[in-house]
């Protein structure tokens, strides 16, 4: 078990969680790597740690470098345990550390343990610490993904360790963004802003500009591959998702129960063709919800389809509107459509998220008793094509 280079004396000792699938409901295919990095000066520094049950390895890694013993400063940029869970570890290998974190990293990390007796201090955002050749500046940035979340960056190597920002939930065989193909590592850095940043859109942008002002030439997230060859290229996407920008592209997401749904969601994704507008289509019960929410990301036309079932929506549909809440995709054109048998009320729980949401719903509901006839069908092709028109 190595540590790994990434600059003369800074090493890379995290570790890759190969099988791991479920990421807090997040599915996660291609696993996950839990980053944390070491640095060598007159005082010896770790940046964050990993999940509790990889401890060993990160600390396997660390003694392929120096005994962690000999560790004087742990960084908590975050709180969540993916990063803190094996501080405690640490701390008892190296007791005389002093732990560095945000003001709402203090009180997070002692509601999640035991800090008797650790050696915590929290750092304000812009303070910087020596380390003898090098320093530590830390950048709080809030909500970025909890209130605790702060920057390291380390000057005097242009090296940013943001945290969770530009991370991707992936274990490759490379460390760096060069040695994976790049269309994987940005499929997964669109999949994991779309489940974990979305919701932080304006604290994203603060730690954007923040960010901006530092110089780097490497990007070293606590998720996935680092930065070294494509900065500007994730730069570029944050800043087009921040900002909720879209692409002129649908995506039609239903479920069905006796198939009458499914041939609605079928013609409205064909008067999408018809009007030009590539166009997505997603049955619930056949993709997971952390992966429709990565079409939703950058398209500009949402449809969305369920069938009525005891006077309610079908709970995938239910699901996946709770789950869309809570991550707040904004300026979207919305368009509802299903099926009911005898109570047509049902779509109203769609509509309100919509609403609440904020997105535009420029076309009247088409829901249809039992089977669609040729009118529902029209009424589909018209209210696409009232969408498309809307500008
Ligand atoms: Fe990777 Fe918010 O923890």
């Amino acid at each position: 078990m190595k540590a790994v280079e990434i600059k003369p004396g800074i090493y890379w000792v995290g570790v890759k969680d190969w099988n791991l699938r479920d990421f807090h409901g997040y599915q996660t295919r291609r696993g996950s790597t839990y980053n944390a990095y070491l640095i060598i000066d007159e005082k010896v520094v770790l940046v964050d740690t990993v999940k509790s049950y990889l401890c060993d390895e990160m600390l396997a890694r660390i003694a392929s470098v120096i005994d962690p013993s000999k560790i004087d400063i742990v960084v908590s940029n975050h709180v969540e345990m993916d990063h803190s869970g094996s501080i405690g570890e640490v701390l008892k290998r190296a007791p005389q550390a002093e732990l560095l974190t945000s003001t709402n990293g203090e009180k997070g990390l002692n509601h999640y343990f035991d800090t008797s007796g650790w050696n915590m201090r929290a750092v304000k955002s812009g303070e910087q610490v020596s380390l003898g050749k090098r320093s530590l500046i830390f950048t709080h940035i809030p909500l970025v993904h909890w209130p605790d979340s702060m920057v390291t960056y380390v000057p005097e190597d242009k090296l940013l360790i943001p945290n969770d920002a530009f991370g991707q939930h992936i274990a490759a065989d490379g460390i760096f963004d060069d040695e994976t193909p790049l269309d994987i590592v940005m499929e997964e850095a669109a999949k994991y802003y779309a489940n974990i940043i979305l919701p932080y859109g304006i604290p994203v942008s603060k730690a954007m500009t923040a960010i901006e002002t530092l110089e780097f030439d490497m990007i070293a997230p606590s998720h996935g591959v680092i930065w070294r060859k494509h900065i500007a290229t994730i730069l570029d996407k944050y800043k087009f998702w921040t900002q909720h920008q879209h692409v002129n592209k649908a995506v039609v997401i239903y479920d069905t129960m006796w198939g009458s749904t499914e041939s609605m969601a079928q013609q409205v994704k064909s008067e999408f063709e018809n009007q030009g507008i590539p166009v997505i289509l997603r049955s619930l019960k056949h993709s997971h919800i952390s992966d429709v929410i990565v079409d939703v990301l950058e398209a500009k036309y949402i449809a969305l389809g369920s069938a009525t079932i005891n006077n309610m929506i079908l709970p995938s549909m239910g699901a996946f509107l709770t789950y869309m809440r809570g991550l707040k995709p904004e300026n979207k054109t919305g368009f509802i459509f299903g099926s009911y048998g005898w109570n047509p009320k049902a779509l109203a729980e769609v509509e309100s998220a919509l609403v609440e949401l904020g997105w535009k719903l420029p076309s009247a509901i088409v829901n249809t008793k039992y089977r669609p006839q040729q009118d529902a069908m029209d009424k589909l092709q018209t209210a696409v094509k009232a969408l498309v028109d809307n500008k």
